[in-house]
């Protein structure tokens, strides 16, 4: 452990382990444990998370442009296909990307519908052929993303005004400070902490701030408990919604 430390502090090159940065790490993990998309405790999760968000806003499946960020092989995207228009999935993995996307073509749903795209986003004209979005769901996907103020940053320029973002992912029950990295308690195995930027998980007044600093309003903050890798934990689900013009 302490070696660990020894050359984060120090800050230079990484002679004893190699550091990937956490979206390389996280291209990997997917890459090689594909198969863990489609295990229950995931899509049991995701059963559940799309009801929270379909409770937090009025999906029209004649008219909502929905956007699934991270959304990995789809099973939110597919939980919420009846009640949209159209779904892009976005997604910095291939592997999961072309396994979204064959579950589209199983199902003959045409790609205008439901579709999802590799690529790392920027936030810039042009970006997704000048799409907007009603509605941008990310499903427990935040703590993997070393910027998360950057990527809501990023979704919130790709949401239409009065647009909504909607965030799901873990609480941060430990005690204390936002900053537990000195207790060493964490909510993650530590062998998921290479793909996992955020191990003690969110507390709310960093999402709301992370919200407004992405010109955003966050409008609600709900809490539910489910199990997660063995244990029970909490989850939010946050809402924030863009200017009307
Ligand atoms: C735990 S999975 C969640 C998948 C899906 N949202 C769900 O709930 O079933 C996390 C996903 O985040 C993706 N991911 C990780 N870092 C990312 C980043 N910086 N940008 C976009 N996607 C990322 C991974 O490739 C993976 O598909």
């Amino acid at each position: 452990m302490s070696h660990h430390h020894h050359c984060c502090h120090h800050g230079h090159a990484h002679h004893h382990h190699q550091h990937k940065d956490y979206a390389t790490a996280n291209k990997e993990h997917f890459t090689a444990q594909l198969s863990d998309f489609d295990n229950p405790k995931y899509t049991e999760l995701a059963r559940r998370a799309a009801a929270a968000m379909r409770k937090q806003y009025a999906f029209d499946e004649e008219s909502t442009v929905l956007m699934d960020f991270a959304c990995g092989a789809g099973h939110i995207s597919r939980q919420l296909a009846p009640h949209t228009k159209s779904i892009v999935g976005v997604d910095i993995t291939q592997a999961a990307v072309d396994l979204y996307n064959q579950r589209v073509l199983n199902q003959g749903i045409p790609p205008e519908e439901m579709r999802a795209v590799c690529v790392e986003l920027k936030g810039e004209e042009g970006e997704l052929g000048g799409l907007k979005f009603d509605v941008i769901i990310c499903s427990m996907s935040y703590h993997h993303f070393e910027s998360v103020e950057g990527i809501t940053r990023t979704l919130s320029f790709f949401l239409k005004p009065g647009g909504a973002l909607l965030v799901l992912d873990i609480l941060n029950t430990l005690e204390g400070t936002q900053d537990t990295s000195g207790t060493g308690k964490t909510l993650f195995d530590e062998k998921f902490h290479h793909i996992v930027a955020h191990t003690s998980g969110f507390k709310e007044d960093q999402i709301r701030s992370m919200y407004e600093g992405a010109g955003l309003t966050c409008s609600m903050f709900d809490t539910m408990k489910a199990r997660y890798h063995g244990q029970d934990r909490t989850f939010f689900l946050a809402k924030g919604t863009k200017a009307a013009s």
